[in-house]
């Protein structure tokens, strides 16, 4: 039995992603077999306990980061948000030895000053730990709880994140490439797709293979996070006994045998090389068949596949140039594909004109922040005799 109270049965869980990619949280949740309300700045809520918390972040491609919330509350002046903060009872979620660590930002409030109201509710938390648990000040020798507020027009929401750093650190990408797309972008564009498991994949601008290594874990029903650790496994009053739960689900959940038809080509064979080496740490080498090839001779005698890609962009290291000619050159291929779909992000306004064919679609994403377009092409899947 732990010396520690668990942490409370209900809890109010709010999954954070980025912007444009809500609607994949939310199927995603829902898939996990949770109901959960509109997204609001980029959040989106539900009600749940420890074991949703585990599931989500085990499970989850497309969130960002699980966090539970803890209060909401109206401040304007430095005292409402003292006084709001330290009446929350902070000793359901923070241990006596907790070590409490706070990041937030103000937006749109009469409280800006951020680094003050930061130190101010580190004291307010202390203060109150300090007073149930008896101590001149707290010791923080145990694990770490992650805090984080918001103060958005003039209403302060207290969070604890669960998952420590980011869910796109899946744990297999151990060197960066030129301008590697987050792991959780990748699967959001894969889950937006068409791509399914039984059909043909390929990505002919792989770089370090991001986005072919998640279809593929997306493919096999290995869950996002299951080669990493969460803020939440170091928690002395969390009972890991509800991890084991949720890791033994996904361990059950896993058809690593299953037969793909994965495809991952780049120019540059430093990429081709890096790819495989993620690919290898990751699980799915033997799923993949990567290949250095220039898009030009990119083709394939398989049907109705899926290709998902994040070609160069023309800014960093190619040039415009260098880009609009990878475009035709994709565009040409292209052409010769069966009942092939394309779905492609980029920042450059002239792809299609490039690329030589207007979308089905288009979408709104953000790549690191820098606004993109994600560009769907349906191929027309053809009926194929078995
Ligand atoms: C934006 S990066 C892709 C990054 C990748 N999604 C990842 O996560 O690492 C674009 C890639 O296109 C490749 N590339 C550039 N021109 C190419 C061409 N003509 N044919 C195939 N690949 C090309 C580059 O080598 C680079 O790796």
């Amino acid at each position: 039995m732990s010396k520690y109270d668990f942490l409370p049965d209900k809890l109010n869980i709010s999954i954070t992603c980025a912007s444009g990619v809500e609607k994949v949280v939310k199927s995603e949740l829902n898939r996990l077999g949770y109901e959960s309300a509109p997204a609001i700045n980029g959040r989106i809520t539900f009600s749940g306990d420890m074991l949703s918390v585990a599931r989500c972040n085990l499970f989850m491609r497309s969130a960002d980061r699980v966090y539970i919330k803890v209060a909401e509350f109206p401040a304007e002046t430095f005292d409402q948000l003292f006084d709001g903060v330290k009446g929350v009872r902070w000793e359901d979620y923070i241990p006596k030895d907790g070590k409490v660590t706070v990041n937030g930002k103000c937006v749109k409030s009469t409280l800006f000053a951020i680094s003050a109201c930061q130190s101010l509710v580190k004291k307010a938390i202390a203060d109150r730990l300090c007073g149930v648990y008896h101590l001149n000040r707290l010791n923080e020798t145990g694990a770490e709880y992650p805090l984080e507020f918001s103060v958005f027009k003039d209403t302060v929401s207290l969070y604890i994140n669960t998952s420590g750093a980011g869910l796109h650190k899946r744990g297999y990408r151990d060197m960066v490439g030129i301008a590697p797309i987050k792991e959780t972008l990748a699967s959001s564009l894969l889950l937006l797709s068409d791509f399914y498991k039984d059909r043909p994949f390929a990505d002919p601008f792989c770089g370090s293979g991001t986005i072919a290594i998640e279809g593929a874990r997306i493919a096999l029903d290995i869950a996002g996070g299951i080669g990493r650790r969460f803020a939440f496994n170091d928690w002395a009053n969390f009972d890991q006994k509800i991890f084991d739960l949720a890791f033994t689900e996904a361990k059950d959940k896993e058809r690593r045998d299953r037969k793909l038809e994965f495809f991952a080509s780049d120019v540059d064979p430093k990429a081709i090389k890096l790819a495989k080496r993620h690919a290898e740490r990751a699980g799915v080498a033997d799923k993949i068949r990567f290949e250095v090839k220039d898009v030009k001779h990119f083709c394939s005698s398989l049907k109705n596949g899926t290709i998902v890609t994040n070609p160069p962009y023309g800014e960093r290291v190619y040039d415009k140039k260098e880009a609009e000619e990878c475009y035709k050159s994709f565009g040409n291929a292209y052409k010769n594909l069966d009942g092939w779909s394309a779905f492609v992000i980029t920042s450059a306004n002239n792809f299609e004109r490039y690329f030589g064919k207007k979308c089905d679609r288009e979408r709104k994403l953000y790549n690191s922040n820098k606004e993109c377009k994600y560009y769907y092409y349906y191929g027309k899947k053809e009926k194929i005799n078995d």
